[in-house]
């Protein structure tokens, strides 16, 4: 069954029928019952691979569930769909592209076709050309037009050519190169800029100017605005050089732009955007971390890649991350998915999860252009803990949504202070803990007067008290976080995504949503500055142009 030609309909397989019952019988379903009954429910639903441990046992299932989901996931042909990506098969069918993410991480040896040609040979030309890259800049070999050392690097892009990069270089800021900072320039807004070259100094600035397409338009604006800014600053067009660096698909377009030839990386048009932080688009990375750690980030993730291929469903962590999801989103109505890392390295991580899995698969209509039959993607959000407990964990825990979270902590830390790090920890088990736990109305009176409180206040109070518990939640736990380690758990999520998508019969590997709002910005963009602008089409939009042009009349 080619998937990606004709999606199969998960909603009429017997296992999908046989769910939906199950689920009718796991309405009472009580996870402190599940517990108290069962000694060896963490041993049982928890699983270790890749430097990472996954406790699953806090969820809605019981040795039923997690079998006919495995079930579910046999009966859609889930194997056949992983071995075709990593086959090179053009799973994304809209584009008819193949998506090879995981080639990128593969060793040298293996063989990966794209019309008839290993790519591997390119792959590692291109991992070459980055670490050559790095290695002058941080043997200062690479000078700047004052003939100084590059002391920070800019990378400008959006997307998938700034959250993955960012996220990972942020998150392993203690293996990064002392003596070399780096920045994102992302949004097409003058705050963002100035605040960043108010910092810099363009005699010791590099610019990476990183664009699948070369021709998104705030990635181009900012380009622009750089390069002024260098010239302005005191650097010559000769010196351009020096101080302009472009990763793409589009080496026209860069070089039109005025990047030199040998400043260029390629990037590939079978790696998506939102997957491509292992290619040269990791660049930035690799200049923070040094390009052996950049190797490490990419053996975990091929660690992962080998779990993800090899291992048993039942075992295998990605796809019961993202089988859980499905049981989720198409038999308990969950919308959304909280990502909570309590992790300062690791608090851009929802940023990320949130392009790579609301692109992939907020879609409604299936690879064949049929509206969707099941589930779609969730939308992802969180934040770094504590911090959430006091901003959004009300509403996970007395709120009227089930949200399924996904907690993510170290067992170390990097930087002991006092006893932070066992509060750190010990507050992200308690919040698990509650989720599930919860506290009944009968507990809650039972605290106030324990309290001393009047039996009218007690009755008063206690619903406000009560928390109604039974709420799914993972709990991925770590050493500490490293290149390694990393690489493992982003790996992990791109194939939770995948898994999803397989299942709902979804492209997750094109974005044709983004294009609208890029084609009525340019009308709109033409009202705001056109002397004569033709009307816009709505009363709403034209009335916005109205009130800015009243503030910017010329
Ligand atoms: O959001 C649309 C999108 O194409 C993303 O998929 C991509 O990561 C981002 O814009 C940036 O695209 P490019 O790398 O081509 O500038």
């Amino acid at each position: 069954m080619d998937h990606h030609l004709t999606p199969l309909d998960v909603t009429q397989l017997a296992s999908w029928h046989a769910l939906t019952e199950h689920r009718a019988q796991m309405n009472r379903f009580s996870m402190r019952e599940a517990f108290a009954s069962d000694p060896q429910r963490f041993e049982r639903f928890s699983l270790s691979s890749c430097g990472l441990m996954l406790d699953f046992s806090k969820n809605l299932i019981n040795q039923d569930t997690t079998a006919l989901l495995v079930k579910l996931a046999e009966e859609a042909r889930l194997g056949d769909a992983i071995q075709a990506m990593f086959d090179g098969t053009a799973i994304n069918a809209s584009e008819q592209r193949q998506a090879l993410h995981t080639a990128l991480r593969r060793p040298l040896g293996d063989k990966v076709l794209v019309n008839g040609r290993n790519v591997m040979p390119d792959i590692h030309k291109v991992l070459q050309q980055m670490s050559t890259l790095v290695g002058k800049l941080h043997n200062g070999l690479w000078r700047g037009y004052t003939e100084k050392p590059i002391s920070d690097v800019v990378n400008i892009g959006i997307g998938g050519s700034f959250l993955g990069p960012q996220l990972v270089s942020e998150a392993l800021l203690p293996f990064a190169q002392k003596g070399l900072r780096c920045h994102y320039l992302a949004n097409v807004d003058g705050s963002e800029f100035r605040e960043l070259v108010s910092r810099l100094s363009a005699e010791t600035t590099l610019f990476i100017v990183s664009s699948k397409s070369f021709s998104t338009l705030e990635t181009l604006k900012n380009a622009q605005a750089a390069r002024a800014w260098y010239l302005a600053q005191g650097g010559s067009e000769e010196n351009l050089r020096r101080h302009f660096i472009a990763v793409t698909s589009n080496p026209a377009a860069a070089t039109a732009f005025g990047i030199s030839e040998e400043n260029i990386l390629p990037l590939w048009d079978w790696v998506g955007g939102r997957y491509s932080l292992w290619s040269a688009i990791g660049l930035p990375i690799a200049m923070s971390i040094g390009i052996s750690n950049f190797k490490e980030l990419l053996s975990g993730a091929y660690n992962m890649d080998l779990h993800f291929r090899n291992t048993p469903f039942e075992r295998n962590i990605p796809v019961l991350l993202g089988l859980l999801g499905v049981w989720y989103g198409d038999f308990w109505g969950a919308s959304s998915h909280a990502i909570l890392p309590y992790d300062y390295y690791l608090r851009n991580i929802t940023d990320h999860l949130q392009q790579l899995d609301m692109e992939s698969n907020g879609k409604s209509v299936r690879q064949d252009g049929t509206p969707i039959t099941a589930g779609s993607g969730p939308v992802i959000w969180g934040g770094v803990g504590c911090n959430g407990q006091h901003a959004y964990h009300q509403l996970l825990h007395q709120g009227s949504q089930l949200i399924p979270a996904d907690f993510i902590v170290p067992v170390s830390s990097y930087n002991p202070v006092a006893d932070h790090h066992q509060w750190l920890y010990a507050n992200c088990l308690s919040q698990s803990q509650a989720l599930m736990l919860g506290k009944s109305r009968s507990e809650a009176e039972a605290e106030l007067r324990g309290k001393g409180l009047e039996e009218a206040e007690v009755q008063r109070l206690a619903p406000h008290k009560a928390v109604p518990g039974n709420r799914p939640s993972n709990t991925l736990v770590m050493e500490r976080i490293s290149p390694r380690r990393l690489g493992a758990l982003i790996a992990m999520y791109e194939h939770k995504v995948y898994v999803q998508s397989v299942l709902w019969g979804i492209n997750a590997f094109d974005q044709w949503g983004v294009e609208l709002g890029k084609e009525l910005g340019k009308g709109v963009y033409q009202g705001l500055t056109d002397w004569e602008p033709a009307p816009a089409a709505d009363a709403s939009t034209q009335g916005l142009i109205n009130y800015f042009r009243g503030r910017h009349r010329g």
